[in-house]
């Protein structure tokens, strides 16, 4: 049976795509790169050309997927995704550029975990819109040019760092850095998310909510569906203040947006490795994860707002985080 038509309500795993801004005026801060994308894609347009290759980077949850799309509707061209590790040939990435027949925006997410073989044959594609290829074996093998559609390539990393030189300048169209946002802009996201969802948000509730959501689009549009999840089984006609503190106490998120997870990094650091520092590898292995999800889950946020801190000989707690977790324990 097709519940969703029936009921004529999204699934809960489409709400996603219901609360992704689809054109600038929808999308919410980050001023300065959407001003930039602007110039881009407007001049390629009115020269109908493909704008340059960018790259966008920052933290996980930014809107870095949202921009990608609104570029393609903006361009009016199909948006291809894929992500580094999926790319294992040369001939996944021709095609994948294929199947954007009359050209299109090639989105390749977390670009930092391609295989390093993969990177050289992109170069081409990235200067020239074609590749060489080698096909058959010994003395019958010989090159193959492939021409591809136009296309733009626009990549999305959380750690611009790994990315090697040759790969990171060949990004011509530009780097582009996406920032935290602020709590003002949060709750301007949670508003129109609330509107979206049909339920009616308080405006306390949104700057309560706003406080908790990790500087974050998707942490805040994660913590507004669990909280009209809450406010509904409780039969509570609106999300008040109160609502979202009740709610998120008992999911054990706190004032920051801290969950028991990202506590329990605090105090491993502390209580095993005496405030460190600690390698990351070691860590990881203490807290039975591994080394990316502490490095792009954890981490980023514990080091944005200032309770741990990397240096070059590992992780340690910082004076504040120290403070927090005693103020956790009184
Ligand atoms: N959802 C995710 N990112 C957003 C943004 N920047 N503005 C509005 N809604 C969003």
């Amino acid at each position: 049976m097709d519940t969703e038509r029936e009921n004529h309500q999204p699934l809960e795993h489409s709400l996603d795509s219901l609360l992704r801004p689809k054109v600038w005026d929808e999308y919410i801060g980050q001023e300065n790169i959407k001003k930039n994308l602007n110039i881009l894609i407007e001049a390629a347009r009115e020269r109908g050309q493909m704008p340059e290759h960018v790259l966008l980077y920052g933290p996980a949850g930014l809107g870095k997927t949202t921009l990608v799309y609104i570029i393609g509707s903006v361009l009016g061209v199909p948006v291809q995704t894929a992500s580094g590790p999926m790319i294992e040939r040369a001939g996944d990435i021709v095609s994948l550029a294929s199947t954007l027949e009359s050209g299109g925006v090639l989105f390749i997410d977390e670009i930092h975990r391609l295989n390093k073989n993969i990177e050289e044959t992109l170069y081409p594609i990235m200067e020239s819109g074609g590749i060489s290829i080698m096909v058959g074996k010994g003395p019958t093998a010989r090159s193959v040019h492939i021409n591809l559609p136009p296309i733009v390539i626009i990549a999305a990393t959380t750690q611009v760092g790994k990315l090697s030189t040759p790969l990171r300048t060949r990004f011509s169209g530009g780097i582009m850095r996406l920032l935290p946002y602020n709590e003002e802009e949060i709750a301007h996201i949670l508003i129109r998310s609330a509107e979206r969802l049909d339920v009616v948000l308080e405006n306390t509730a949104a700057t309560a909510l706003a406080q908790r959501s990790r500087s974050t689009p998707r942490t805040a549009n994660y913590l507004l569906k669990r909280v009209r999840d809450y406010a509904q089984v409780h039969n509570k006609p609106s999300i008040t203040a109160e609502v979202v503190r009740a709610a998120l106490a008992d999911r054990d998120i706190d004032e920051y947006g801290l969950t028991a997870e990202d506590r329990n990094v605090l105090t491993t650091i502390q209580e095993i490795f005496n405030g460190g520092p600690v390698g990351v590898q070691t860590l990881a292995t203490t807290l039975s994860e591994d080394t990316q999800t502490v490095e792009e889950v954890y981490e980023p946020f514990l080091v944005q707002i200032g309770l741990l801190e990397r240096t070059p000989r590992g992780r340690s707690i910082t004076q504040k985080g120290i403070e927090y977790l005693k103020n956790k324990k009184d």
